[in-house]
């Protein structure tokens, strides 16, 4: 059976990896600039969009976190969100969850509750009107302290029943998952599930100890788990997931090129890959988009799509009910 753009159109879509600031596209970053008056040091949309040439992680996350000063209210974080939502009813993307980095903002006065209620909201009303569930994970910037990571967890703690788990994220070279061992403690101590960015550019050694010290059930990216045949072997019989970006990976030379990219060769050799955007207004695109590269590059079978989509499914943090019908709309397409 050949795959067809519009049999990849109809998926159901579960994304696992998506950090809500890296959905903020161009024009919404020049609109909230004005509405709050500040001033963008880009000309243009386009002079914005010609920034995106992004050589490692590091000039991404330097660009991403100048993006999100324009978000100041409660309206803003709803906005963005929002935006989000819409994009993936369009793209029939059915189960999110999603990422956060309360200290983006939290560090430029904005109070955690602006930021939270913004994103709570949005996802309520996406869920009763588009029918989007959805689990939101509070992620630690990894270039901070652990200290500043326990003091985030405190802010959370009147929130804490509508935040489903906490992550690790921003500069991984030089920020080892060791750094953050307390505050992963506390927070499976307060009964959070854990997830953490680990094998995007650093070590395999980062992997195992995203694994053994901090106890993560996910890893997020995992790409460079190939430097290291044993923890390939034992990703394959503990079925830990892995959230791959495969638009994130080229954008940001963690591969040259599509081609390249071990997304396929993971998934044939029985890790338990999942297919997610990351930053989607900074790497070209959402899920859909992710789907059609891949395509093109690797050309995955039928059966292959199906795999990614089951895995992805298994590995989320809803309920087993959720899961079912999710499942149900999975038979419904392919039996199509
Ligand atoms: N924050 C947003 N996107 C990220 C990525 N791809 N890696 C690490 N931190 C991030
Ligand atoms: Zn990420």
């Amino acid at each position: 059976m050949t795959v067809t753009t519009s049999f990849l159109k109809q998926l159901p879509k579960v994304e696992l990896h998506m950090h809500i600031e890296g959905s903020l596209e161009p024009e919404l970053m020049f609109a909230l600039a004005q509405r709050n008056n500040i001033t963008l040091p880009y000309d243009s949309v386009d002079a914005l969009k010609q920034a995106y040439n992004f050589s490692n992680l590091q000039s991404f996350l330097d660009l991403y976190y100048q993006g999100a000063n324009v978000l100041q209210t409660e309206q803003d974080f709803f906005d963005l969100a929002m935006a989000y939502l819409k994009k993936c009813q369009q793209q029939h993307v059915q189960h999110v969850e999603i990422f956060f980095d309360p200290q983006t903002h939290t560090d430029r006065g904005i109070p955690f509750e602006v930021m939270f209620n913004g994103l709570h909201n949005a996802f309520e009303q996406g869920k009763h009107e588009f029918g989007i569930s959805y689990e939101l994970i509070l992620c630690f910037l990894r270039h901070l302290s652990e200290d500043a990571a326990l003091t985030t967890l405190e802010q959370a703690k009147p929130f804490k029943d509508r935040i489903t788990g906490i992550g690790l994220d921003s500069s991984e070279v030089g920020h080892p998952p060791e750094k953050f061992k307390n505050a992963f403690a506390a927070a499976k101590a307060q009964g959070y599930r854990l997830v953490a960015h680990a094998g995007e550019e650093g070590p395999a050694q980062y992997i195992w100890d995203a694994l053994n010290l901090l106890n993560v059930e996910r890893i997020d990216h995992g790409v460079n788990c190939t430097q290291d045949p044993e923890l390939m072997a034992h990703l394959v019989e503990t079925k830990i997931p892995l959230t791959v970006c495969p638009n994130s990976n080229v954008r940001l030379k963690v591969f040259e090129k599509m081609e390249q990219h071990n997304l396929k060769a993971l998934l044939e050799r029985g890790l338990k890959v999942t297919l997610n955007s990351d930053d989607p207004a900074y790497f070209g695109g959402y899920m859909l988009e992710n789907y059609l590269n891949v395509q093109n590059a690797l050309d995955l079978t039928k059966e292959q799509w199906w795999q990614l989509t089951a895995n992805a499914i298994d590995a989320t943090f809803t309920s087993n009910a959720r899961k079912v019908e999710l499942y149900q709309q999975l038979d419904k397409v392919m039996a199509e």
